[in-house]
């Protein structure tokens, strides 16, 4: 149970690292690490859900992370697909608004049929929305948005920039939560976290618990967000 908070974040993101470290650390192969952390995953949708909490963004797959070996690309793909067909209808049942952001055209057709589907049916849901970013990189996003609107032959602003992202409602982030001890952003929504206040934990992603939400949130109400003013105390 997390406790009544009086700051809230809008929007928190998530980077979910550390699933290979905790496999290796108990013998296992690195694709029950990703296993692991799925589960971790639905547990913490539902923790966040309640503390009603309005955009949750979770980094599944990076850009980069195509490069890894053949194998665990595989694996993560399999176990994407399983788990959105696993929680097709617990996410309409929530009524979860469910969005997909990244370059789409590596990933299998199957699944992006899924996602699709999936994305129609929870598209007029309004009271939680939960982002997956996969196939995901910040500056895949920023120079496909620049190329677009050059290609239109329209002027780049913050706002018209914004507008050509992958999902261009996404507001910017309040709560950046990193697991797995590292302390940096590895290409994940760079434009929408220039203001967001970063939280970096060691414990592995498939070791995150309540009590670490609990206290990234307790982290963030402790913060002043001056957005570049002067503070007001
Ligand atoms: C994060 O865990 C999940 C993905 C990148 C898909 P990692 O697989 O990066 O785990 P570590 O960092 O090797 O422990
Ligand atoms: C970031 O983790 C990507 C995800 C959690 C999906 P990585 O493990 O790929 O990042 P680096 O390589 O340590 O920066
Ligand atoms: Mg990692």
């Amino acid at each position: 149970m997390l406790l009544k908070q009086k700051n809230i974040p809008n929007h928190v993101a998530i980077i979910m690292d550390g699933n290979g470290r905790w496999a290796n650390k108990k013998d296992l192969p690195r694709h029950k690490g990703h296993e692991e952390g799925l589960l971790v995953l639905s547990k913490i949708i539902n923790v966040i859900y309640k503390a009603e909490i309005k955009h949750l963004t979770v980094f599944a797959f990076s850009s980069e992370n195509w490069k890894r070996p053949r194998e665990e690309v595989k694996s993560l793909l399999a176990l994407f697909e399983n788990a959105l067909v696993k929680n097709f209808q617990f996410l309409i049942d929530k009524k979860i608004k469910f969005k997909m952001l990244g370059s789409l055209s590596r990933f299998p057709k199957s699944l992006l049929l899924k996602v699709k589907e999936l994305e129609n049916k929870t598209k007029n849901f309004k009271h939680f929305n939960f982002y997956l970013a996969a196939g995901y990189g910040s500056k895949d996003e920023i120079v496909n948005a620049a190329n677009a609107l050059s290609k239109e032959g329209k002027t780049i602003t913050e706002k018209s920039l914004r507008n050509a992202f992958f999902i261009p409602k996404l507001p910017d982030v309040d709560l950046m939560i990193r697991t797995g001890g590292e302390k940096r952003l590895s290409n994940f929504l760079l434009w929408q976290s220039a203001y967001a206040e970063l939280y970096f934990l060691d414990a592995l992603w498939p070791d995150f618990k309540t009590r670490h939400f609990q206290a990234a949130l307790n982290f963030y109400s402790s913060k002043e967000r001056k957005f570049g003013k002067v503070s007001k105390n």
